[in-house]
């Protein structure tokens, strides 16, 4: 259910959405129409390419009657370029259910809007929220991405049944009193912010509170696996040592080896990442000057039922302490090396440790 109160979460991205946000003809708007031809169109292309297309349409089309009464050909003519027909000859279906099933009006909620032909949960939604400040949550691509970020889900976004995971957890976040303004901000910061590849933690407003930023996730979540094989998972340790002390922080709930300790770690998708890019990600969460890592050069391998593991340890000496801040938001803290023998450890973190400080 959608919730009242504001989150950290949602107060950021409405603080960051006017900031960013591009003035999009379809955020001008509350007429369902308008905003079900655009979701349709950006559903086959992004906003650049789909501008013009949905200017032609809409000056051409005004009104859902004008959709509906249109030749076919006409239709498609105006979508050419964009490729698959049938989605063109859908809208214009769909266009004609509206004025003969609905007497030319879009259905005035969410659960109604269920009903028309290529009106899924995701257009419903934001259709719903966009035209009439329904609370409820839309989950695209961008959505996924930026909840399994922030939020730390491992679960996998190609599989059916996560669906219903994060649904909740973006229910949970959209305010009642904003629902529109969030979803557009959400789709927005997952467009322009928190992009798939190299977003820009540095100037995030979310990064204290995000959970793959401060574990070195980033470039893991979403996990997003078509066949459900085994998850090779590459992991790379920085061993953090001050004066004969090592960093270490208790693994969190939501993942394997739940309540073990390890290094701070980053995880990539490839066992030798490129190493500017890995060593400015790493410099960055633990806010240390740039330093260059050298792996030790052994690769350890450990085995789980659904997931293999592969990785690497890097020696960094420091010559100061972290600060403070850091180590909370991290989670990590010094233990002396007798302390360290005691506490619970993976196999792999146990033969490194051996072979290098025991
Ligand atoms: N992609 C899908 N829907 C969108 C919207 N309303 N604004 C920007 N990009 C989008
Ligand atoms: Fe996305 Fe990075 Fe911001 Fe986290 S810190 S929300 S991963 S851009």
């Amino acid at each position: 259910m959608a919730t009242s109160t504001p989150t950290f979460f949602s107060n950021a991205l409405l603080a960051w959405y006017p900031r960013h946000r591009r003035p999009l003809p379809w955020r001008e708007t509350t007429d369902p129409y308008a905003i079900w031809l655009s979701e349709i169109i950006l559903q086959q292309t992004r906003v650049r390419q789909g501008l013009p297309y949905y200017l032609k349409f809409i000056e051409r089309f005004p009104t859902v009657l004008d959709l509906a009464n249109a030749p076919e050909d006409e239709v498609l003519r105006l979508w050419q370029g964009l490729g698959y027909y049938s989605r063109a000859r859908n809208l214009h279906y769909t266009a004609k259910q509206v004025v003969s099933e609905f007497g030319g009006e879009f259905p005035g909620s969410y659960q109604g809007l269920l009903q028309l032909k290529g009106v899924g949960s995701y257009t419903a939604a934001a259709i719903a929220s966009f035209a009439y400040q329904e609370p409820v949550a839309v989950l695209d691509g961008n959505v996924y991405r930026v909840l399994a970020r922030v939020f730390g889900r491992h679960e996998n976004i190609a599989a059916p049944a996560s669906k219903k995971i994060f649904e909740e957890i973006a229910n949970a976040q959209i305010p009642a009193d904003n629902p529109d303004t969030y979803n557009q901000a959400i789709m927005e910061f997952g467009a322009i912010q928190c992009t798939p590849v190299a977003p820009d933690c540095l100037f995030c407003p979310l990064q204290q509170e995000c959970f793959a930023f401060q574990h070195g996730l980033v470039n893991v979540l979403p996990v997003k696996e078509k066949a459900k094989s085994s998850r090779q998972r590459f992991f790379h340790y920085l061993v953090l040592q001050y004066e004969n002390k090592l960093y270490l922080k208790k693994r969190p709930g939501n993942d394997i080896w739940q309540g073990l300790y390890d290094f701070f770690s980053l995880e990539t998708d490839t066992l030798h990442p490129d190493p500017n890019l890995f060593q400015a990600q790493a410099t960055e969460t633990l806010a240390i000057p740039p330093t260059p890592f050298r792996s030790t050069g052994k690769v350890y391998k450990h085995i789980l039922s659904h997931q293999k593991i592969a990785a690497q340890f890097y020696l960094i000496p420091l010559r100061f302490r972290l600060r403070e801040e850091t180590e909370e938001s991290i989670g990590i803290q010094l233990y002396s090396i007798e302390e360290i023998e005691a506490l619970p450890k993976p196999i792999l973190i146990h033969s490194f440790l051996n072979e290098h400080f025991f």
